[in-house]
């Protein structure tokens, strides 16, 4: 026996959103992955990609399917089958077969009606309405519903073990977390999180052990947004509005608007301690080139960083262990 798995993880360092689609799909087809993994969340993800020249936004199926990569969603995942499947023939309309591709994990949690319904009515922290904490909660409580109790999915149900370790052929996994650190259940913004794992242990969680870990990339925007009920999220300068516009900031699963602020250089450290981040990417610059703003946000001060060079110079020092790559194409890397 031997560890015949090698992963590579994708997360979210704030409040989501923060481009890792983009990210996910850039490594794909930049690597030679068996296997796409979604370790965390459900439908409440929003995974805007450009696949061939058009916009294709995925909730609940993993991105490598776009790529024919095999693509397993895991047991740290909750699953609305109805859906999953619109998706998934969403998909194949645009011209994608997923024939085969898509597997879910066996213990996977379902999001049932019910759990749908209960958040109709939802205000108190914003959600996206997709049944996500309901779901969790009674996975924890131990009266969930199984994945693989549900007939409808019985033709993508994996069992993890079969799937990763029943042979001794290598394997190289791109796991993508759904959310950001920022919505982590243990280490967001509490109450005004997920109820998942969105850090690297997340993923660890789902079945792969820390020595299948290769890169950790860590991917977060030259600014911050946030969707949800904590509206003080937004301060009152008008440049976040023009950020807003420009930036396209509306979410991509209930279409809010979503606020803005200034980089959180706090926010984000701890994220890069946290998770072990040794590639950074951050996305969007160049909106923040289109506003002509360079500030920042640390110890709870605005600091002004003039220009451009000196955004770029500021986060090179301030986070030193991770390799940085600041992106400015709105579509691929
Ligand atoms: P829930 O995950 O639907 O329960 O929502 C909890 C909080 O996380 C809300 O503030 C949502 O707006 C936020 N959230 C959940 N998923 C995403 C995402 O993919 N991007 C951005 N925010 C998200
Ligand atoms: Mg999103």
């Amino acid at each position: 026996m031997m560890f015949n798995v090698k992963a590579d993880v994708v997360l979210g360092l704030n409040h989501g959103d923060e481009g890792k689609g983009k990210v996910t799909n850039s490594l794909v087809k930049q690597k030679d992955y068996t296997h796409v993994v979604r370790f965390n969340g459900g439908a409440n993800a929003g995974h805007t990609i450009y696949h061939k020249g058009q916009k294709v936004v995925t909730h609940a199926v993993p991105s490598g399917v776009l790529h024919g990569v095999r693509s397993v969603i895991g047991p740290g995942c909750v699953i609305s089958p109805k859906l999953l499947l619109e998706e998934i023939a969403d998909i194949e309309s645009a011209g994608v077969s997923t024939e085969g591709l898509i597997k879910i994990a066996r213990n996977a949690h379902i999001v049932t009606d019910a759990h749908l319904e209960e958040e109709l009515k939802e205000s108190r922290i914003g959600t996206t309405k997709r049944g996500i904490g309901p779901a969790y909660r009674d996975k924890y409580a131990r009266v969930g519903t199984l994945a693989e109790t549900v007939p409808e999915l019985k033709e993508f149900i994996v069992d993890m073990q079969e799937e990763f370790y029943s042979s001794d052929k290598p394997l190289r996994v791109l796991a993508e977390g759904g959310q950001g650190f920022a919505l982590d259940i243990d280490h967001g913004e509490y109450p005004y999180v997920t109820s998942s794992s969105c850090t690297v242990g997340g993923f660890i969680a789902n079945g792969f052990p820390p020595q299948s870990i290769n890169h950790v990339y860590g991917v977060i925007k030259a600014y911050a947004t946030y969707v949800g009920s904590n509206t003080s999220f937004e301060g009152s300068d008008p440049i976040f509005a023009k950020i807003r516009e420009a930036g396209g900031e509306f979410g991509a699963t209930t279409g809010r608007p979503r606020m803005v602020n200034f980089l959180d250089m706090d926010l984000t450290r701890k994220a890069i301690l946290f998770n072990g981040v040794d590639r950074l990417i951050v996305n969007k610059m160049d909106i923040l080139q289109q506003v002509e703003t360079w500030r920042v946000k640390e110890g709870g001060q605005v600091v002004n960083l003039l220009s451009e060079e000196k955004f770029k110079e500021y986060l090179t020092k301030a986070f030193p262990n991770t390799q940085i790559m600041f992106s400015y194409s709105p579509k691929d890397i």
